[in-house]
């Protein structure tokens, strides 16, 4: 099916298409990561020509990504060590005036009645053609491997490595992106630390903590510490750097 691809600004979409097209996006807690906070207005403010729509025959929302663009050596210990320094390191590029040379893909939502019918591989290729007009020469993804909250107990280390027969990647998102030329290369274990209060964390997980300790939650890539006598939960997610260009 062929979308039109368009900025995401480019015209004015209800709340109620919006909220159909993430509500079953990301689980509740992530909106804890408080350095994500601190850089994300700024960054929706300057980046919206990073930030596009794919749009059914009916002008309905299908699909739509974004990502950020910096300044990055091509080498892999020069990466961002998390998803909130990914954001920080595009706001320095382009406070100092640096040239930008490389996108970050950072997000990416198919609508939920769309889901698993390849939508992802016109998202995804539409988000390269995005560099391309920008001329960035790069494009890599911190990529949050869909199917890892199933096995919260594995390592990233483990589950990155797991292939199917044919030597694609077991996680269905991560094969997406080797299967569009993607190339594994490095994890980023602490990719979001999400730190909430335990009334917080009864409100994201649906569920209660009544001692200290380690529980998996639901879509929960790790298990959540739970630290009763300091009132706080502490989550770290990990994800995957996929480099395509
Ligand atoms: C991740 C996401 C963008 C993939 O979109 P999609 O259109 O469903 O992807 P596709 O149809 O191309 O499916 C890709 C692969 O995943 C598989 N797949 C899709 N949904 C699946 C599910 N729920 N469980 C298992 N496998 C699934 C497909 O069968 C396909 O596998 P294949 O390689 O064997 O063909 C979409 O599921 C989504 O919006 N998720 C929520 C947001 C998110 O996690 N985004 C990624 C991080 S930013």
């Amino acid at each position: 099916m062929a979308f039109q691809v368009e900025l995401t600004s480019a015209r004015a979409w209800s709340d109620e298409q919006m909220n159909a097209l993430f509500a079953q996006g990301f689980p509740a807690f992530i909106v804890g990561d408080q350095d994500v906070k601190q850089q994300i207005d700024r960054v929706r403010e300057l980046f919206g020509e990073y930030n596009i729509m794919l749009a059914d025959e009916q002008g309905e929302p299908a699909a739509t990504g974004w990502g950020v663009p910096i300044s990055w050596s091509g080498e892999v210990p020069d990466l961002p060590e998390t998803f909130a320094r990914v954001l920080e390191r595009s706001l320095e590029t382009y406070d100092a005036s640096f040239v930008a040379d490389t996108f970050v893909i950072c997000g990416a939502i198919v609508h939920p009645a769309r889901k698993g019918r390849g939508v992802a591989q016109a998202l995804i290729g539409a988000l390269i053609d995005t560099a391309v007009t920008h001329s960035l020469p790069r494009v890599i993804a911190p990529v949050r491997p869909t199917l890892k909250h199933l096995y919260p107990l594995q390592s990233v280390d483990a589950y990155a490595k797991w292939v199917r027969n044919d030597d694609l990647p077991w996680d269905p998102w991560l094969r997406l992106h080797v299967r569009m030329g993607g190339e594994l290369i490095d994890l980023a274990k602490k990719a979001q630390t999400i730190i909430g209060t335990i009334t917080q964390w009864e409100e994201w997980s649906g569920m209660e903590f009544p001692e200290s300790g380690d529980y998996v939650i639901p879509d929960g890539m790790a298990p959540l510490h739970i630290d009763r006598s300091a009132n706080l939960g502490t989550y770290v997610e990990p994800n995957i750097w996929i480099r395509h260009r």
